[in-house]
């Protein structure tokens, strides 16, 4: 167990499970985008762990750029999503792969594609490494999950409570009391 802030966390997702489901994912995709060369554009700061084993475990060529935006804090989603800052690739024709480490109630992804599609890509498919499908508002549902997981808050893995986390290899969930 362990302590972040003033909340205590249990283990739930334990690493050597996480990057076994990342390397099947890795797998799927290289098959999927074989002679498509997709971009990657993961959104940070949450997708920093994820990206990089997704990456190590794609065999075709690929590129990732990174974006950023502001959309939450504490422990509730606030809907609230700002603008995209850091895209710099020219993405007109590419097929995108919107890397994310956890889908919620979807305001973020949402918000992301529909910026993404205005500059004329050829494909936007979505990638989140935890998907929650009970608190699922969005249009659609990621196209590659890793983890579908309960309405639970869960830190690790490059997932924060109010910053603190991320550097946990493992994923955790807030202890029922
Ligand atoms: P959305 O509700 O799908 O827009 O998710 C917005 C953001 O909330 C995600 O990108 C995460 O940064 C954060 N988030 C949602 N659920 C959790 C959680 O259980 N732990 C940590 N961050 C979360
Ligand atoms: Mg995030």
């Amino acid at each position: 167990m362990i302590t972040l802030h003033d909340k205590v966390f249990e283990p739930f997702i334990l690493e050597d499970e996480i990057l076994d489901r990342i390397g099947t994912m890795g797998a799927t995709l290289s098959t999927e985008y074989a002679d498509k060369k997709p971009l990657f554009i993961a959104v940070l700061n949450g997708s920093f762990m994820v990206s990089a084993d997704l990456m190590k475990c794609m065999s075709i060529p690929c590129e990732i750029s990174f974006v950023k935006v502001s959309s939450y804090h504490g422990t509730s989603s606030t809907g609230r999503v700002d603008e995209l800052i850091g895209l710099n690739t020219d993405i007109k024709g590419r097929h995108i792969i919107l890397l994310e480490d956890i889908v919620d109630t979807g305001v973020t992804v949402d918000k992301v594609v529909k910026l993404l599609s205005v500059a004329g890509p050829a494909s936007v498919k979505t990638c989140t490494l935890l998907f929650k499908p009970d608190a699922f508002k969005g249009k659609k549902t990621p196209d590659y999950i890793g983890f579908s997981v309960p309405e639970l808050f869960v830190v690790g893995y490059g997932l924060d409570y109010d910053e603190l986390g991320r550097n946990l290899r493992d994923i955790y969930k807030l202890k029922e009391d």
